[in-house]
């Protein structure tokens, strides 16, 4: 499987792995791919004791940091969600003045529907364990996103940043280059590649409509080879849908240099999602997992929920652009993740999470490295029996 850029990042395989969780990118880079943190919903504090123990846990190789510096959400323009000179926080009131009460109100009744209850009164917003802190406004501005970046760039194992929903900043692709550090960024459609090259971003991600998380809506089988023609020489990973060494195998037979894959790390054994989600995970068919924008205000591929479903009906006032849905969910997501530790709470029936149409193959829980030695061996077989059909050819003409 080796493609240039396992010589350009000193890694085995060219598999990337997208987690939240520290343990599975540790555990990815450890097995020779290369491991990713997504940071969004960690403030910079917990991004550097995250990537502090990274760095004590791959004993001096190569992982990276992604963030969320979105090309457009509200009050972009206006140029709200930077952050402050000085304390270097992000003002979160003035967004939090733009959700309007009716929004409010329509998930005061969903929660009421499925018995949520209010949050206890001991208890602080956020403090559930399952990434809802604060305001909600997490890493979703330019603002939040610099913050990581200063933070990820301290740290010298971190060899790859990556940015989601457009290119970053040109300072902040200058910056990383600066520091030794390549800059890939997803895209779901080839014009988007096109500015992304332009930008300066080395690696370019082609992520089909398949993906968990936020996505377009063009196949990969389509997108990959007219990104990889758009943008050549400069390399190309091929997302969204990989989950086997079958499916990488394809995305590089379409041209890519290598893989970058998300929901196959959801189920892992190092993976700190909650048995519940597991388990609807593991029950789930890829027609669950449905394009919504009740997560983020952007559509993104999410498992099929009461939730999801709710933001779908009739009477529903419509979802926020970004970063105000997150924000006006994100109380109501603790709220939710809480009620349903209880046995049989019919807040369950709202719990979901990002997971693309790959969710029919999770089937079980494996550790990170043997998904790592599952896709080489399936790639190995898949490559060699298509050998197998030039060599009868060969024979054949022969
Ligand atoms: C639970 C989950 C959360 C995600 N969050 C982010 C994110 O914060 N930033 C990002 O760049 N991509 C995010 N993604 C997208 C992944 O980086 C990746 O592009 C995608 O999962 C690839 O497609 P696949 O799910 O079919 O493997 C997320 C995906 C999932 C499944």
């Amino acid at each position: 499987m080796r493609t240039d850029l396992c010589d350009l990042f000193g890694i085995d395989v060219p598999i990337f792995a997208f987690s939240h969780c520290r343990d599975v990118v540790a555990a990815v880079t450890n097995a020779g791919g290369l491991g990713v943190l997504g940071a969004l919903a960690f403030s910079p504090e917990q991004l550097e004791l995250e990537c502090r123990w990274i760095d004590d846990h791959v004993d001096g190789k190569p992982y990276g940091v992604d963030t969320v510096m979105p090309m457009s959400y509200a009050g972009k323009d206006e140029g709200l969600g930077k952050s402050d000179a000085e304390t270097g926080k992000v003002d979160a009131s003035v967004f939090q003045q733009m959700i309007p009460e009716e929004t409010k109100q329509w998930i005061e009744r969903v929660l009421e529907e499925y018995e949520v209850p209010p949050l206890p009164d001991d208890l602080e917003f956020g403090d559930s364990g399952v990434g809802g802190g604060g305001t909600g406004l997490l890493g979703w501005t330019e603002g939040g996103g610099r913050n990581h970046v200063d933070v990820a760039l301290r740290h010298a194992g971190v060899k790859l940043l990556v940015n989601a929903l457009g290119p970053p900043p040109k300072d902040i692709i200058d910056l990383a280059h600066a520091h030794g550090v390549k800059v890939a960024a997803l895209t779901g459609a080839v014009e988007h590649a096109q500015r992304q090259k332009q930008a300066g971003v080395d690696i370019i991600i082609a992520q089909g409509t398949e993906a968990g998380g936020h996505t377009g809506e063009i196949g990969s089988m389509v997108l990959i080879p007219d990104i990889v023609e758009a943008v050549a020489p400069t390399p190309v990973l091929g997302a969204g849908g990989i989950a086997s060494g079958r499916q990488a195998a394809a995305a590089m037979a379409l041209g890519a240099s290598g893989v970058w894959t998300g929901s196959v790390w959801l189920t892992v054994r190092e993976a700190d999602i909650s048995p519940l989600v597991k388990e609807k995970l593991f029950s789930a068919r890829p027609k669950d997992a449905v394009r919504s924008r009740s997560l983020s205000g952007k559509p993104a591929r999410l498992l099929r929920t009461a939730w999801t479903e709710a933001w779908e009906r009739e009477e529903c006032p419509g979802t926020l652009p970004m970063p105000l849905q997150y924000m006006v969910c994100s109380e109501a997501q603790t709220r939710i993740n809480l009620a349903a530790r209880k046995e049989g709470a019919k807040a369950r029936e709202l719990v979901g999470m990002p997971v693309g149409q790959v969710v029919g193959r999770l089937t079980q829980e494996v550790s990170s490295a043997d998904v790592i030695y599952q896709f080489i061996d399936e790639f190995i077989e898949t490559v060699d029996r298509l050998r197998q059909t030039l060599d009868a050819a060969n024979t054949e003409q022969a």
